[in-house]
């Protein structure tokens, strides 16, 4: 029986395995999630295979608008490849010591324990590993080399994630009136970050993730059957619903930015919950660090001046403040 299949409450045998949540893994008062809303069944969950292009765009927009997030099923990533996925990071989570120097001295993951996190003295509830992915050939020779078939199955997974990010760039793009292509050279997954948020015994005191933006042009986002992402609406916190085989997508910063402000960059966070471990894999769509983010020059005119200024977009990562904390250690070059 593995880590991961250990029901909460044995104590003792890992970190999280615990009666209480220890005090270093309580946040401040401000920053508890409290008592949990319930699953909200409003957030659009958007079927890719079965409507007409315009009829997507419109749901596409609507959601992108309205809450800045949107589920799809019918996605083109088969629900063989996602359980696939799923498997080998709950795999990774369980090998006891997660060490990225390797045989041949090279590799490009990082793996947080869950006291890697500190602020203020405060850790999430979580475990994490994130890498680059682009190019794809060069970058999979440094990820880990266990479970075996980590780089086999993660590769293929964002091979296909990357054509549905280009399927989505491109209906948002014919949505705003924009020529399609806009987004040709930059539509590949840029970032991997996996998440493993275990058990936990009291899930009014802690957070999987803090409260950010994700400076991305769009994140997508596999969560299995476990609820646990929040997102900010009308000043509340609402709940996205776990749909099996839904991957749920969510409109970055840059995407922000590009659309003028048309299209909405929401504030998200992880709660835990006390019965299940929760894995999340996060796929970033990034600009290049060389690239400059600005609003796309046929959504500026004169009544509708632009809102942002172009910026480098390493320059964005180094100083937005909107950055979050989770991401500032892997945007690299
Ligand atoms: C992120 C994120 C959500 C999740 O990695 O930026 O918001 O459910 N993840 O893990
Ligand atoms: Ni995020």
């Amino acid at each position: 029986m593995g880590r991961m299949d250990i029901p909460a409450g044995k104590y003792g045998s890992s970190w999280f395995d615990v009666e209480n949540v220890p005090t270093n893994y309580a946040f401040p008062e401000k920053d508890r999630p409290g008592e949990l809303p319930p699953v909200c069944h409003t957030l659009p969950v958007i079927d890719l295979g079965n409507a007409s292009d315009a009829d997507i765009i419109n749901q596409i927009l609507k959601a992108s608008q309205e809450f800045g997030f949107f589920q799809v099923m019918n996605h083109g990533v088969s629900d063989k490849l996602l359980g696939d996925t799923t498997n080998v990071f709950k795999d990774f989570f369980k090998i006891p010591e997660k060490d990225s120097s390797n045989s041949c001295g090279k590799s490009n993951w990082v793996y947080a324990s869950s006291t890697s996190f500190n602020r203020d003295g405060v850790h999430l509830w979580r475990e994490n590993i994130k890498h680059p992915c682009n190019p794809l050939k060069d970058c999979m020779q440094q990820w880990p080399e266990n479970p075996t078939r980590y780089r086999d199955v993660v590769s293929t997974y964002l091979t296909e994630v990357s054509k549905l990010g280009k399927t989505i760039l491109g209906l948002i793009c014919k949505g705003l009136g924009l020529e399609g292509g806009y987004f040709d050279g930059i539509s590949e997954v840029e970032l991997l970050s996996a998440n493993m948020y275990p058990p936990c015994p009291d899930p009014s005191l802690t957070l999987g993730i803090l409260r950010h933006h994700d400076p991305s042009i769009i994140t997508i986002l596999h969560q299995g059957t476990v609820p646990g992402l929040q997102v900010m609406k009308d000043g509340n916190w609402i709940t996205v619903g776990a749909v099996a085989n839904a991957l749920v997508v969510n409109i970055g910063n840059q995407l922000e930015i590009f659309s003028n402000g048309m299209l909405k960059s929401v504030e998200h966070r992880v709660v835990t919950n006390s019965s299940e471990t929760r894995l999340s894999i996060t796929a970033f769509i990034n600009p290049s660090p060389s690239c400059i983010v600005e609003p796309a020059q046929a959504l500026v005119t004169e009544l509708n001046p632009a809102r942002f200024k172009p910026t480098l977009y390493k320059e964005f990562i180094c100083k937005s403040g909107a950055l979050g904390t989770h991401t500032k250690d892997l945007q690299r070059e």
